[in-house]
């Protein structure tokens, strides 16, 4: 079934105006002995410095409009990519935006944080507290917000949020098509689910035409894998289109690059920044992407992903972390 079918009648707000780049990685590719790696530039967007969350913002912000909010609520540690892009969303649509950071003040405002106050909106740091505490003081301040005459949205749906990632892979497939790229092996980071799961609903629509790869970069197989396939039933429901084809089926979960957890960087991920730096020009960040180029680059070396298969790295984004980071990376030494 067509992409556009399933996510027909849902509402959308665009943000991303156009496909985002698929550019050949050929330089990193000889030094890998590949023959086709390309990268899905989500990093390149034009709002907010773009990424990942943008795509899913299209969703959140048509549900939004569609209830004709005045304020978007949204929640994050202070370096949330999700928080920077919603404050950029809630800037270009003209709706306020609170966010609250389950952190301590920080000394100083940098990377995401930077941006989320230059695009205007308000941050209030709660202090450290788990993810359950922090939603609850969300839905408490969504509730006060409302007392007081305001028409408040709380972002972050995961189901809503995977919509934009259905979008991504019939983009991704269409560009693919007319850049003759023959792509074999998408990649992209393993996480909370939605973006993953999101993709795979659009590749499971077109009938699977890759092998997707899912560097894990926030838990271990299991639990990503939970996550991942839990979404994709509430995909199912939430569009009343369920593919023949089963995630199972084309989904490989790799879980050896993840290091010691979630934000800690792995020796192999700091050399994989520095490397697509240095050959490409292209800047990754810690949390994220450099853990899942680090993955695609072992997979290859290690003969998992043939050389001759052609390849795509999707960057979701993240690049502002990058300036907060670069000391615990030991980037920052002359
Ligand atoms: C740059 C970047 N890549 C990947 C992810 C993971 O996305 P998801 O939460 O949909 O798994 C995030 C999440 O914030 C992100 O900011």
């Amino acid at each position: 079934m067509p992409v556009e079918t399933a996510l027909s009648g849902l509402p959308r707000y665009r943000l991303v105006p156009g496909p985002t780049p698929l550019e050949r990685l050929d330089r990193l590719a000889a030094h890998v002995g590949h023959h086709g790696l390309y990268a899905k530039r989500d990093d390149c967007m034009t709002l907010g410095m773009g990424g990942n969350k943008l795509r899913s913002l299209e969703f959140w912000l048509g549900e939004a409009l569609a209830r004709q909010v005045d304020t978007l609520l949204v929640a994050g540690r202070t370096t949330s990519n999700q928080c920077r892009l919603t404050a950029a969303a809630a800037a270009k649509s003209g709706l306020h935006c609170i966010v609250l950071h389950n952190d301590d003040t920080p000394a100083k405002a940098e990377g995401n944080l930077l941006l989320s106050r230059l695009y205007g909106s308000e941050t209030r740091f709660l202090g450290p507290m788990d993810e359950d505490e922090r939603s609850r003081c969300l839905a408490e301040l969504a509730a006060q917000m409302e007392g007081s005459g305001h028409r408040c949205y709380i972002v972050g749906d995961p189901v809503v949020g995977a919509l934009g990632y259905v979008a991504c892979a019939a983009e991704l497939i269409a560009q693919a098509g007319e850049q003759d790229a023959a792509l074999e092996n998408v990649i992209l980071p393993g996480s909370m689910g939605p973006t993953e799961a999101g993709f795979l609903f659009g590749c499971a629509l077109a009938g699977a035409p890759f092998h997707v790869h899912l560097v894990s970069v926030e838990y271990g197989i299991d639990r990503l894998a939970y996550l991942v396939e839990d979404l994709f039933a509430r995909l199912c429901a939430h569009t009343g289109v369920t593919p023949s084809v089963k995630p199972a089926s084309f989904v490989r979960y790799h879980e050896r690059y993840l290091g010691a957890g979630y934000d800690m960087p792995t020796p192999e991920a700091i050399s994989a920044l520095e490397t697509v730096a240095a050959l490409e020009g292209m800047l990754l960040e810690a949390t994220y992407t450099a853990k899942t180029f680090a993955g695609a680059l072992d997979l290859i070396e290690q003969g998992e992903i043939s050389p001759e298969s052609a390849t795509c790295l999707i960057h979701t984004g993240g690049v502002p972390s990058l300036f907060t980071q670069a000391g615990a990376l030991g980037l920052d030494r002359l």
